[in-house]
Formats: structure tokens, sequence, C-alpha cells
């Protein structure tokens, strides 16, 4: 339906609802004509809509306008916003503000809003999705109407209310090998601004902001949470006024950022903002979870195939390549079950170590005489796929690239090499050919089925050739060459690495299918970097790899069991030189592989549960298929146990109708216990209802650096 408001101060445009998923998002027009949200949250019926209207309008306030506030999709000071505006932009001298609805366009669950400002310099597009999962999708699309005039864009931000009752947020933060920790504070009067000028979202970046009513967990309280689909700069804000926003309370949104002049549009141009995610639950963190995932499998790019057990060569061997040992490697691997190779850093020209080479995409001939195929053709013999590693936006100093090409180099402050290594400026068509070209031969010639495409540093200054900041162009051409090569390889998988976890965000997902979660192959670690960033992402998308005894990156010693248990609940693999392993570990492996191919099918498709009742050092998570006849769970501790006994813990996300059958799965090695013998029901296969499962099970007190798994499948009875 569309409806046309040339008139729109004086013609305020119908409420709009969108309904789907569970929930609902509603616009009604503001004093000015320009749609505000009016609510987003529970699903509403339409016979709602005019109650909700009618007790839509604040106060008039003291000391304040002589008109009651609001706070629209477009809130800006031209219309009393004193917050931090939708759009900032500038076209010549004049700011961009004070928008009026043109038109409206509403098909079920999808609207589209477009407005111009008053000075009749820009139309923007607000565009809002609430999918199948009840997620909402926005963009906003800023056009240059004017017919001589540059608009400057610095940022363009969707920007969401909060009812009063969200009372605190909870982001992330981190840093390499220690990504994705969580923070909780209280929202108070003032902005909470997560910002990334990285140019990589970070390892500290706030990839999910989540805020909610006072103490939400993961399975309790009502949960308002946004997420920016952007591998660039961007900011995620949480911020209140004393005046609140319209009826609500405080704001949460946000958008890419840009630096002064790193956005120009020249009349008849448009940009086109990053999508914003917004998801709603009443079901805790798990809520927002399962419609994160749900939207995210829905996606026709998600990948569908069984997940390959892999086995990355970086912990194994580093740089030391050699036809002879990888082959030994891979022929170990692949008796063990692993599906897919990975050959990583260290083949291509000058590459003996991280101080050269990147840039450099031909087959080092000093290390591999004969090229990549006579190892991907081994590799393929012995029935596993081969994979390959780039690092395509970096360069270092040392390597012909840079010799020959010095302008291909986004500009830094030279003693601001990171890893001695600086970036290409993929905004130049001749950087994107060359690596287009580059990629395409060595995946051609080498018979490759998967990259890991990693991305080793932040960028700073990422100077252009004029001297202008060149992080957007920069991502938009990362972005280009992604989708290129996806087109010329449609069946190649592709892995989102940045130093681990430094890129996790769905841009770079819509064109890749993995991240690599985390450099830290530690299980102690890795329980709470997988935790959270499945908060948004499901297993099948997180890199989850078992490595060596002593972890690599922390030191620690952990068991093969744990970090065999630990590693199942992702997309997992090896990163490990398996032919240093000890036969019992060969044993393990293999025992593991094959509960891995048994149980990936539920890991990857069903739900993802969290308990929330379990002491300090312990965690409980499980995943339950979504007609809940089936679940794995892992009872996890990372510390020791405060307590001598572990009382009933509920398991959570169970059907309480359905009789099922508790299994402990010990196949890949028995979690170490610290009592004297288990609860009495671990003795033999337990047949128990779901009711009673809600309940708990009194499970045993294990030592730290152990995981117990359950496997639940219903009987009838
Ligand atoms: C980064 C990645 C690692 C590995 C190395 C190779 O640190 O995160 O997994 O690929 O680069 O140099």
């Amino acid at each position: 339906m569309t409806s046309s408001n040339s008139d729109a101060a004086r013609q305020p445009a119908d409420p709009t609802h969108l309904r789907n998923g569970g929930a609902s998002v509603v616009f009604a027009p503001d004093v000015f004509g320009v749609p505000a949200v009016a609510h987003w949250g529970a699903a509403l019926d339409d016979a709602d809509i005019p109650g909700l209207l009618s007790t839509a309008t604040p106060a008039v306030m003291n000391s304040s306008l002589d008109i009651p506030r609001s706070f629209s999709i477009t809130a800006g000071r031209a219309h009393g916003w004193s917050g931090t505006p939708t759009i900032e932009a500038r076209a010549g001298d004049a700011v961009v503000d004070g928008f009026s609805l043109v038109e409206t366009t509403h098909e079920g669950a999808e609207v589209r809003f477009v407005l111009r400002d008053a000075g009749a310099t820009a139309e923007a597009t607000f565009h809002y999705l609430l999918d199948d999962a009840g997620l909402l999708h926005a963009t906003i699309a800023l056009a240059n109407i004017t017919a001589d005039r540059r608009i400057d864009i610095t940022a363009t931000r969707t920007l969401l209310p909060l009812p009063a009752r969200a009372a605190e947020v909870v982001d992330f933060t981190g840093r390499w090998t220690h990504e994705r920790q969580p923070q909780r504070a209280e929202i108070h009067d003032g902005t909470w601004l997560r910002s990334s000028r990285r140019g990589r979202p970070g390892h500290d970046s706030s990839f999910l902001t989540l805020t909610g009513t006072r103490g939400f967990r993961f399975r309790t309280g009502e949960v308002w949470a946004a997420h920016l689909a952007w591998s660039g700069n961007q900011e995620m804000r949480v911020e209140r006024l004393p005046e609140g926003a319209g009826v609500h309370s405080a704001v949460l949104g946000g958008g890419e950022i840009m630096d002064a002049g790193e956005l120009r549009l020249q009349p008849g141009e448009t940009y086109l903002s990053p999508e914003s995610l917004f998801a709603w639950s009443d079901q805790g963190i798990d809520g927002v979870t399962a419609r994160l995932h749900a939207s995210i499998r829905s996606r026709p790019e998600h990948p569908r195939a069984p997940r390959p057990l892999l086995l990355n060569t970086w912990e194994a061997v580093y740089f030391e390549h050699d036809l002879a040992a990888l082959t030994v490697l891979a022929t170990t691997a692949a008796e063990l079950g692993v599906e897919r190779f990975v050959l990583d850093d260290g083949w291509f020209c000058g590459r003996r170590d991280d101080s050269a080479g990147l840039g450099d995409w031909f087959v080092d001939e000093t290390v591999w005489p004969e090229g990549l195929l006579p190892l991907s053709e081994r590799v393929h013999g012995l029935g596993m796929q081969f994979g390959l590693w780039f690092e395509p936006e970096m360069v270092n100093p040392d390597s012909d690239l840079a010799r020959q090409h010095p302008e291909w180099i986004l500009s830094e402050n030279p003693l601001l090499a990171s890893r001695h290594q600086f970036v290409l400026d993929f905004s130049r068509g001749e950087v994107e050919a060359y690596i287009l070209e580059r990629l395409d031969d060595v995946i051609t010639a080498a018979g490759v089925d998967f990259v890991k495409w990693d991305h080793n540093r932040d960028l700073h200054a990422s100077l252009g050739a004029q001297g202008d900041r060149h992080v957007r162009a920069h991502t938009l051409g990362v972005y280009r060459v992604l989708d290129e090569i996806r087109r010329r390889h449609p069946l190649l998988e592709i892995e989102s690495c940045a130093s681990g976890g430094g890129r996790v965000d769905l841009g770079i997902l819509a064109r890749t299918d993995r991240v690599w979660t985390s450099d830290c192959n530690d299980p102690v670690e890795r329980q709470q970097i997988q935790r959270w960033t499945q908060t948004l992402l499901p297993p099948e998308l997180l890199g989850a790899h078992v490595g060596p005894t002593v972890s690599h990156t922390t030191g620690r010693h952990a068991s093969f069991s744990f970090r065999a248990a630990t590693a199942l609940f992702g997309h997992a693999g090896l990163e490990w030189d398996l032919t240093a392993a000890s036969p019992e570990e060969r044993t393990g492996i293999a025992a593991w592989a094959a509960l891995y191919r048994e149980l990936r099918g539920l890991l990857h498709t069903g739900v993802t549960v969290r308990g929330d009742d379990v002491d300090h050092g312990a965690l409980l998570h499980g995943i339950v298929s979504h007609d809940r006849r089936e679940a794995v769970f892992a009872w996890v501790r990372t510390e020791t146990s405060g307590t001598a006994n572990t009382p009933r813990i509920p398991i959570p996300g169970l059907d309480p109708g359905a009789t099922y059958r508790v299994r402990v799965r010990e196949e890949i090695g028995a979690a170490g216990r610290h009592q004297v013998a288990d609860p009495a029901w671990m003795s033999g296969d337990l047949t128990v209802t779901g009711a009673v499962l809600a309940q708990g099970l009194p499970l045993p007190v294990l030592n730290p650096g152990n995981a117990l798994l359950l496997h639940l499948t219903t009987v009838s009875i």
C-alpha cells in the first residue's frame, strides 16, 4: 500500500503495524507527521493500535517546549530532539535536518518511509522489515537531490526507543585471544557509547548490545538487542535524556561512522547504510539468540552442507612447511576422521616468518618446488577438502608488491606498522583486480575448496591518495572482492578471521561461511568466548578447534576430553600436530570425530540454550532440536567448585510433557570428578520426564577443566 504525503506536516499518515514472528513494531506519525516508533516489543493485535496511539503523547514539561516532545525515525534538532541525531550530514553549508514524510509503502511486515529534509537537499528512505523470526532489519538510504551541492555524511543511525523497564545494558569488550567478554552497566542519563574506529569491528567489538529488565539473564527477563551488520567503523549507543524519548525512556541503536570528508555524495548519488538488526525477547537472552539464529539460518547464503571436521596446520607446524611432513599430517588426519585439511600461513613467496611476503600471492617455489598441487591432490585423494590461508588486504613492506606498488598502500605513519604489515587500498580498481587475479589463480591451480581469509591489523589513518580517509571505501572493496570470488567459485567456502575473532559481524558473514572465533584454543577461555559469540551466531558458523594439550596462547594444560567437548559445540576442527599425539589421544580423536559426525545435524540446526542457575565456575549449555525430541548438554566446570555437592540444576528448553532418555556420553574420555561417587541416577540410563528435568538433575561435582556431555532423546512409553 503506497500513500503520498506531500503535505506531510499537516496530514499525518496512518499508523503502520508490522507484526511477525511473535513481535510487533508500530510506527505512528508524530506532531510533524514524521513516523515515530510507538512500540517495539511484544506482538500486538491491530485492535490494540488505537489505544496504543491514544496513549502515545507525553506530557508537556516545565521549562521545555510548548508541545509534547517526540522521538521520530529522523530525530534531529529541527524537531526538538536534543539527543544524538539520526542523520548527521551537511549539504554545502546547510545542515540536513527537519524531515517531512513524502511517501509510505507498507506491505505486510515491511515498510518504506521516504522523507525529505527542510532544505530539500536530501531524500531519506527508511526501510524496516520484521522477518519471520521477529527480527527487525533496518536500513537508511540517503540520496543527494540537489542539482549542484555536495552532501557530506558523518553518520546515519537507526535508533529505536526503549521502555523505562530496560534498566541495564550488557555489551562486550575484549582483546586478542579474549574476545567477547560481557560487561554490564546500569542505564543512566547520558550516553553509553561503544564505537570502533579500528577499520574492523575489533576484538573489543560490542558486536551485540543487549538492554533489558534489571538482572536479565539467559532464560529470564525482557531484552531489547541490536547488532550492526558492518565490518568497518561503527558505533552502538544507549542514550537517555531526562525528558525521555516521547513516551519511551532511552534509545538503542547505531550505525556506520565516518570521518569528515570520508563520505561525500555528489548530486544524484545515494548512500545506503549497513543493516541494523533489532531483536526483542521476553525470554531472556536465549530468546534474542533464538530469533537471531532462526533469521541467520533462513538466509539463502547460509551454509547447509554438513560442516566438515577440519584440521588447520597453524598450531601444528606454523611456518615450517614441508611437503613430506604435511603429507604425513594429512594422512594421519584423514585416518582419524578429518574431512578438510587447511594449510595456514607460510606457503607464498618470501613468507618464512611474519615479517615478509604478504601481498606476494605466488606459491614459494623454494618451499613448494612443485607448487601446492602435490599436497592438494594427496589431500583430495584422502577424501578431504583442501583449504588455504590468505590475508589479501595486507602487505608487508618487505614484499615485491610493496616495492613495485607503494601507491597501493593506505598511508599510515610509518611507525604504525602492526605485525610488520600495512593495508592495501581496496577502493583502487587495480588493487581489486590484482587480488582477484591472484586468488583466482591460486584457488584454481591448487584446487582450493576453502579459504581462510585473515585480517591481522587495525586500520588507523588509512589515507587514500588524496589524503582522505578510506575505511569505508576499503570495506566496500573487500565486500566486492569477496562477492566476486564467490561468484567465480560458487562451491568455495570462506572463513572470516581477523587475528582470531576481530571481524565477527553479519556484514562479513553475508559473504563468508564461518568466523574464526578466537586464536585462543584453551577450552577454559573458549567456553566463555563461544558462549557469548553464540549469542549472535549459531554454532555452525563458529570455528572451534581442539588445540595441543598445553595451550599455545595461555600455557594452560587441558585434558583431551575437555578440549574435545568444548570444540564439539561449534564448527569443529583440530589445530594440533596429530603426528605427535599418543595412541590413546588418537583413539580419543577418532571417537570424537565419530561423535561430531553423529551429533552435528542436531548441533548445527537446534536451539541454543544456556542455564542460569549454576554456581560460580560452572556452566550449563546445550542445543535442543526444534521438535524438542533430542538435545545435547555440556555441564562444564572451569573453576573449582565452591560447594561439596551440586544440587538439582534445571535442564532448560525441553518439553515438560515428553519423556527423555538421558545418557552420559563419555566416549571422548570421562570427565574428572571431585567426589566419591556420582549421583545415583548416573549409574545407568535415566528415563525421566521433561517436567522433572525442568526441576533439575543433581549433577556431579567436576574437577576444574572438565565437561560432562549429556545426550537426551525422547522415548515413547
Ligand atoms: C592470525 C590468525 C591465525 C593464523 C595466523 C597466521 O593470527 O588468527 O589463526 O592464521 O594469523 O599468521
